[in-house]
């Protein structure tokens, strides 16, 4: 019994001064646990006389509640202690300023795409968009280059099963437009196109938009009207625009349109290889064979087409000199076009 009562004191003395939960718990173990020294007291009954057996017995189940009733209260002392420390510890200060959420902003790509949209449907253009995977047919034959003819060779083309190709030019959305609609047609067609070609000034993907009108009595000079007109909207500047001739097998005369330099404004620069001037599309009046495969009349009808590049628009627009910073997606490089 005085056991009992010594032990009872000290287990209470050290619950009382246990400083967390873990050591109140070592403490459960060492007295309470199947080795702690009550379960020991008890099983030392047996040694004991067997009338004193029951009172010593008695005694120490007293004991060991006692003691489970400190650890529970010691516990929750213990528990309410942590949690203070803890919401001291972690003090919110509700006058800091708060984390901000920035908003995003649109590709330069996307920003040139939709100003060249927006111009053209001013104009009373439709936007068609088109497959990215074209057959031979839509990107080649239908517009008037045949197998074998050297000009399919310039296109760099990228197959992705004999017959079929990743579209070298969104002249094909042109066609398709032409073979399922009614003339007259007036539409720009802006998306994603594919070379085999990369270096400074070239990306194996990049975007062009092509524009095609087609009505009765088209001639040259609506071409011409139309894409200076464009080209001023597009570069808010009224720089000299000019046409040379050139070659492009779905237009008969084709032209090559330059226009001044927009950096230097035409007294020659690193940009514009000291030339003063800046080539930026091919344009024509489409070819009449293009015309009839696509089943337009061509005693009615006839129009022009145009096709530029929208990441060399872009460079020039914005001062870039790096096609490739385009892609590469640097948040800092796309950030500044917010
Ligand atoms: N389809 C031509 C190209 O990608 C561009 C173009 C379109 C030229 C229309 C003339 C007329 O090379």
């Amino acid at each position: 019994m005085a056991d009992t009562e010594s032990l009872l004191d000290e287990a209470l003395q050290a619950i009382e001064e246990a400083a967390d939960e873990r050591s109140l718990d070592d403490l459960r173990v060492l007295y309470l646990g199947k080795k702690g020294s009550f379960t020991e007291l008890l099983k030392g009954l047996g040694k004991l006389a067997p009338e004193d057996r029951p009172a010593a017995g008695e005694s120490i189940n007293l004991a060991k509640k006692q003691l489970q009733g400190a650890i529970e209260k010691r516990k929750l002392t213990l528990v309410a202690a942590a949690l203070d420390a803890k919401l001291g510890a972690e003090k919110i200060d509700v006058t800091l300023p708060g984390r901000r959420q920035s908003a995003g902003g649109l590709h330069p790509i996307t920003i040139t795409t939709e100003r060249i949209k927006k111009i053209f449907m001013a104009a009373g253009y439709d936007v068609a968009e088109g497959p990215e995977i074209e057959d031979e047919y839509h990107n080649f034959e239908a517009l008037n280059i045949p197998e074998h003819h050297p000009a399919r060779a310039m296109h760099d083309t990228f197959y992705v099963s004999p017959g079929t190709v990743l579209r070298t030019h969104t002249s094909p959305v042109q066609v398709h437009v032409m073979e399922s609609g009614e003339a007259p047609f007036r539409m720009i067609c802006p998306g994603r196109v594919y070379r085999c070609d990369s270096d400074l000034t070239h990306t194996p993907m990049f975007h062009q938009v092509e524009g095609l009108l087609i009505d009765e009595n088209v001639s040259m000079a609506d071409l011409k009207g139309t894409v200076v007109e464009f080209l001023r909207a597009f570069f808010e500047e009224d720089m000299p625009v000019r046409f040379r001739p050139s070659y492009f097998p779905f237009t008969e005369p084709s032209a090559e349109v330059d226009m001044g330099c927009v950096s230097c404004g035409g007294k020659g620069c690193r940009i514009c290889s000291h030339t003063g001037w800046l080539e930026v599309m091919g344009c024509g009046m489409v070819h009449p064979r293009v015309l009839e495969m696509s089943g337009v009349d061509t005693n009615k009808y006839s129009g022009f087409a145009f096709g530029m590049g929208i990441e060399r628009l872009a460079m020039l627009r914005y001062n870039v000199s790096d096609l490739r910073l385009y892609f590469e997606n640097d948040v800092r490089f796309l950030r500044q076009f917010n």
